[in-house]
């Protein structure tokens, strides 16, 4: 008690400027001994910077494993849209398909553990070792795909990588230092970009051995984007969508072991979303958990940057959904997001970002003011949300059957009926709001206000949304049972 009493004192002399406790409402125990043991606050500050003393260092081999070649083009891509016409048309598909859609079941009969007490109920099979598990048998890791549902994700995985990795080389190599620092960021932030393009050569590596030498290689894209702000915000939502469509699949892939080490990539690639939030001046993580998306869901975003692929590259299996236009998209630029002009985006792909050029008057981007600025910060509050709950939304779609991804290749299709519903994926959730039509392929519906749990709102950050024919209730496990039900996919800027 006595020494506590010392500390705590000589704390404060310290720290003139801590503030008396409590400095969180409700929080009592605020009261750790805790001490600036230097006592001097933190000037004067350094002025030099070594040499350092030496300390016991031997010499190492460094080096590893080879990358994947990055495709049958060296060095970076070109760019642009693709003009020619496809020699061949639409997803792959199996020899046979045994039933138009997959029928619902009741819970699994063998998923009854139940464990009241928290003791053992069955032998351990050693020491330290409970029960139970998969692969925990002893048997040899095999770090390979183990069924048509493996490749297929691994394969879209893949494409994802490819394009990550030429992006992120993009914008350091189109945008000057000067056009960054427009909008906020320094050279190090740069070079940290174009070292998560790195990070995706590692990422294309591993996925492509996992996957042996059918795997997709790299592609040319056709990208949205004319300044910083906007490449960033296409950034931010390209690797949400990378994200959430592992997300969505890496819990029912057989081979174990290739989600072991694709959750050890995708936690990286939740990192770089984080990352480009905080860039763009957005709460970094503005929900208690990231969501899941179906495969063809995250196909569908993906495949319209996707210009032009090698004649012999692996053709993936999943659908094409089409394009859910929001009239209304929040812009992450605009002090006040509710004065966002309809159609303020660079174009109508899904993932176009917001047009960044607006008046410097009604512009975040470089307002140094807390609660109004958006300029890249650890953290931002925003005094005026993109968006709220109740907040009307209006959508247009398109009818399906136009030709997007690499050379026009693929086709939108949907086998749902009328669209009376829009879905909200987010977080845990899946929830739906009534669609009220204003046209053959216009309406509008409310922004939903559910919580997950108390406190959380569901809806929030760059989100997903479907226009469906039902409201059928799913969860994240078997959400890709909406799939027959979706009749246009879009994203929508929350928060
Ligand atoms: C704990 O529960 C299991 C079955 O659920 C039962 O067999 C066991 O006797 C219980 N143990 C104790 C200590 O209550
Ligand atoms: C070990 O576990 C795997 C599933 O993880 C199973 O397929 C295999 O049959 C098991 N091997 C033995 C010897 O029990
Ligand atoms: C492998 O890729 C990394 C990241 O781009 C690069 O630094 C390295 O030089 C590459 N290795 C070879 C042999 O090209
Ligand atoms: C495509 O062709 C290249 C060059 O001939 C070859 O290296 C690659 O393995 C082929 N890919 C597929 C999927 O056949
Ligand atoms: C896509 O178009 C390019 C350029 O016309 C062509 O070289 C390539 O073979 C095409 N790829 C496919 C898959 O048709
Ligand atoms: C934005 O619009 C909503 C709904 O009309 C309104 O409640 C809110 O006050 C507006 N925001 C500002 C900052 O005026
Ligand atoms: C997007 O499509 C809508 C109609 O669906 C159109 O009114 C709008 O002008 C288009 N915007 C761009 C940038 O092409
Ligand atoms: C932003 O404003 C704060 C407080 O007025 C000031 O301390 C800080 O230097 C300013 N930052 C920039 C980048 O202008
Ligand atoms: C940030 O927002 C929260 C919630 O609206 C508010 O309680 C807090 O005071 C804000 N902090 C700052 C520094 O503006
Ligand atoms: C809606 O579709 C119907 C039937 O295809 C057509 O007759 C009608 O003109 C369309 N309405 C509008 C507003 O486009
Ligand atoms: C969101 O998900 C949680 C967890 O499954 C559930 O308890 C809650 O009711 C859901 N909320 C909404 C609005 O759907
Ligand atoms: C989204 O999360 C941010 C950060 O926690 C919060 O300030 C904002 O109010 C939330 N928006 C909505 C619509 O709940």
């Amino acid at each position: 008690m006595f020494s506590k009493t010392i500390l705590a004192s000589a704390a404060f002399a310290a720290l003139a400027a801590a503030a008396p406790a409590p400095q969180v409402p409700g929080y009592t125990g605020a009261d750790a001994p805790y001490a600036d043991s230097t006592g001097n606050g933190i000037y004067p500050l350094a002025t030099t910077f070594g040499p350092d003393t030496t300390v016991p260092a031997t010499s190492v081999s460094t080096g590893g494993p080879p990358n994947v070649s990055e495709g049958p083009l060296t060095g970076p891509t070109s760019h642009g849209p693709f003009s020619g016409t496809p020699t061949t048309t639409g997803a792959v598909t199996a020899p046979s398909t045994l039933a138009a859609s997959i029928p619902a079941l009741p819970p699994n009969p063998t998923a009854t553990y139940y464990n009241a007490n928290g003791t053992l109920l069955n032998p351990a099979p050693a020491p330290y070792t409970p029960a139970g598990g998969l692969g925990t048998n002893g048997t040899e890791p095999r770090y390979m795909v183990n069924s048509d549902f493996d490749f297929e994700s691994i394969a879209l995985a893949l494409y994802q990588e490819w394009i990550e990795l030429d992006l992120f080389h993009n914008g350091p190599a189109t945008f000057s230092e000067e056009d960054f620092l427009e909008a906020g960021l320094t050279a190090e932030d740069r070079d940290y970009i174009s070292f998560m393009a790195n990070q995706e050569v590692g990422h294309a590596t591993l996925l492509t051995n996992m996957l042996g030498e059918a795997a997709p290689i790299q592609c040319t894209y056709n990208y949205p984007y004319s300044t910083v702000r906007e490449y960033i915000d296409f950034n931010q939502k390209l690797t949400k969508w990378g994200e959430a469509g592992v997300f969505g699949f890496l819990n029912h892939l057989d081979a174990r072991e290739v989600g072991q080490m694709l959750t050890q990539s995708i936690a990286v690639e939740s990192r770089q979303q984080m990352s480009f939030r905080q860039m763009l001046g957005q709460p970094p993580m503005p929900v208690w958990f990231e969501t899941g998306i179906p495969q063809s869901w995250a196909w569908t975003y993906l495949a319209p940057y996707i210009s032009e692929c090698p004649a012999n590259i692996t053709r993936l299996a999943w659908q094409n959904f089409p394009a859910l236009h929001v009239v209304n998209q929040p812009n992450p630029n605009r002090i006040s997001p509710n004065n966002t002009a309809d159609y303020e985006v660079v174009g109508n792909r899904t993932g176009d970002p917001s047009i960044s050029e607006i008046p410097n008057e009604e512009s975040c981007v470089n307002l140094n003011v807390t609660g109004s600025g958006c300029g890249p910060a650890i953290a931002r509050n925003r005094s005026e949300p993109l968006s709220f709950p109740g907040r009307q939304v209006r959508f247009t779609w398109d009818a399906p059957g136009q030709a997007v991804g690499p050379n026009n290749s693929y086709v939108t299709s949907t086998s749902a009926g009328a669209p009376a519903f829009v879905a909200w994926v987010s977080q845990l959730n899946l929830t739906y709001t009534p669609l009220h039509h204003t046209g053959n392929n216009s309406g509008f519906t409310y922004q939903p206000g559910g919580h997950v749990y108390q406190n959380d709102p569901a809806v929030n950050d760059t989100m997903f949304v479907a226009l469906t024919d039902s409201d059928l209730y799913l969860t994240p496990f078997n959400l890709s049972m909406i799939n027959p039900h979706v009749v246009a996919l879009g994203l929508y800027t929350a928060g």
